[in-house]
């Protein structure tokens, strides 16, 4: 143990850190009297001559913080929260001060009364002791359902540390296991507080994951709204346009809107199919029916002549379905480069569906662009080799297996899903898109570790990829102009 020299008063010798529990003999005084209070940390800086350290008992203080709220010690203040619709009030004997610091409502509330009496919503008055403490102790452990009723409580109070507090929570467990599914819920809340970022995160989390929300009790609580934005998106994960059309149908059967309400959505739709809805709506969808109708049996070139194909519902969604694409599970992804091959559908018009294209794929987990290669050389292979691991980024590249004179027109945008397994089921980590090569798109498999086996991304070290070709229009939209 080395002793510090130069000891003077406000700072003091201590141990090396190896012994920092045990307090020089000499400065007893400074130590805590109470035996309840837990050993002083210290931390000695040992740079140069400079004997600085620091006593560390906010911990301690927390507690103590804590004991005074429990036990009412000393308190100036009185809170009755009575719990809307019922006769149940919760009493809690506060201090004005405490109240105060954090928390500018309780400010102007508390200055010229002592007693005051709240009226709170059943779910907020169940967490409102949690709530207090946190004024108390700045800590707080909160559950999915307790979220919007906390952040609710932190908005009317204005304790704006919790305020932001909730929402990163919020953000951070949209993938979480509940019962009842709260991402909907969540959303909707968004929308009424208009806190966008969190509104972007629930809508980006419903569309990449919509087959499991689908699935879920959660689909009968979507709001018109929501469905109308979810339904105009084209980066939908979905097994095909059936299954998102059969949701509808029941989401429609459930809430009975008005006959426009229910057009407006079918409208929405990119596909034709014979059914009991569509047939009550049928006058208002007749143009819609029909232009489907031509574009499944006309070749695209001649559609092209007489409709404009630059528009979101001839751009195909991401369909999990194997007519355009192909799962691909690569089992120890980091050991070398791997390759594939599948056959897709040419085009989305069903006057398509015979002509196929056969793609190939490669994927090489440490892919290093030419601009940083090493020179060859014969003296540093020892550099070479340690440069191309450090490097190496992970790249996907999918191409045609025959020439693109064949295509007719048809240009593919390529779309990859990466899988991952949370309690059992499988989700959409994300989505990357692109058209030849991932070198694309600057963050593919960024921050996926695959080195690590128990990386985020990997399902008992596996990875699991959906490749999907997107046919697009594209050349034709640019011919007719
Ligand atoms: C004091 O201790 C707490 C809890 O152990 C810790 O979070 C905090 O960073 C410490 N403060 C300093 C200044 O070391
Ligand atoms: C606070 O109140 C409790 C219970 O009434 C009592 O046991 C405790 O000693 C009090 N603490 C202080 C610091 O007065
Ligand atoms: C406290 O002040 C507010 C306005 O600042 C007033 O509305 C309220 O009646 C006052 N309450 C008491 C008990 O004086
Ligand atoms: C979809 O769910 C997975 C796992 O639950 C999650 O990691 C991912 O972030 C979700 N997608 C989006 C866009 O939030
Ligand atoms: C297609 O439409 C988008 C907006 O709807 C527009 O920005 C784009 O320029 C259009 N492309 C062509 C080729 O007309």
């Amino acid at each position: 143990v080395r002793i510090l020299s130069g000891c003077h008063p406000g700072s003091w010798a201590t141990g090396s850190s190896v012994d920092g529990g045990t307090c020089p003999p000499a400065l007893p005084r400074l130590a805590t009297a109470h035996s309840s209070v837990p050993p002083p940390a210290q931390k000695a800086d040992l740079s140069g001559e400079a004997t600085v350290a620091t006593i560390n008992h906010s911990l301690a203080l927390i507690h103590r913080l804590q004991e005074l709220l429990r036990n009412g010690n000393a308190s100036d203040t009185t809170l009755r929260v009575r719990t809307a619709g019922s006769d149940e009030v919760k009493v809690f004997h506060a201090h004005q001060l405490l109240l105060a610091l954090q928390s500018e409502a309780f400010g102007s509330l508390l200055h010229n009364q002592t007693v005051v009496t709240l009226q709170e919503p059943a779910d907020s008055a169940a967490i409102f002791e949690k709530f207090i403490r946190y004024l108390y102790c700045g800590e707080i452990s909160i559950l999915l359902h307790q979220a919007v009723p906390m952040h609710q409580l932190a908005s009317k109070y204005r304790v704006s540390t919790l305020q932001r507090g909730v929402a990163e929570y919020m953000m951070s467990h949209l993938a979480s296991e509940s019962s009842q599914g709260h991402v909907v819920g969540w959303y909707h809340y968004a929308v009424t507080i208009g806190d966008v970022g969190l509104q972007e995160s629930c809508l980006q989390f419903l569309a990449w994951n919509l087959s499991a929300v689908m699935g879920s009790a959660e689909w009968a609580t979507v709001s018109l709204e929501l469905l109308a934005l979810l339904l105009e998106r084209s980066d939908l994960v979905l097994q095909s346009e059936l299954e998102l059309y059969s949701a509808v149908e029941e989401w429609l059967g459930r809430r009975q809107p008005k006959g426009p309400v229910a057009e407006k959505l079918l409208q929405l739709f990119h596909l034709q199919k014979q059914s009991a809805v569509l047939g009550r709506h049928y006058a208002a969808l007749q143009d819609l029916l029909f232009q489907a109708f031509q574009f499944h049996s006309a070749s695209p070139i001649h559609f092209a002549k007489y409709y404009d194909l630059n528009c979101s519902m001839f751009l195909p969604r991401n369909y999990l379905s194997g007519a355009w694409g192909s799962q691909w599970v690569i089992s120890n992804p980091a050991r070398d480069d791997r390759s594939t091959s599948f056959q897709t559908q040419l085009g989305p018009s069903n006057h398509d569906t015979s002509k196929r294209v056969t793609w190939n794929v490669l994927f090489s987990p440490r892919w290093l662009p030419v601009s940083l290669r090493p020179v060859y050389s014969d003296s540093v292979s020892g550099a070479i080799q340690s440069v191309r691991i450090e490097d190496g980024r992970p790249r996907l590249v999918i191409t045609p297996a025959m020439s693109s004179s064949d295509f007719a027109g048809v240009s593919f945008q390529k779309t990859v899903l990466v899988g991952v397994r949370q309690q059992g089921r499988i989700f959409v980590k994300h989505a990357y898109s692109f058209h030849q090569s991932t070198e694309e798109v600057a963050d593919f498999l960024a921050h996926a570790d695959l080195q690590k086996r128990t990386s985020e991304y990997l399902i008992d070290n596996a990875l699991h990829l959906h490749l999907i070709i997107k046919p697009v229009y594209h050349s034709l939209i640019k011919a007719k102009k």
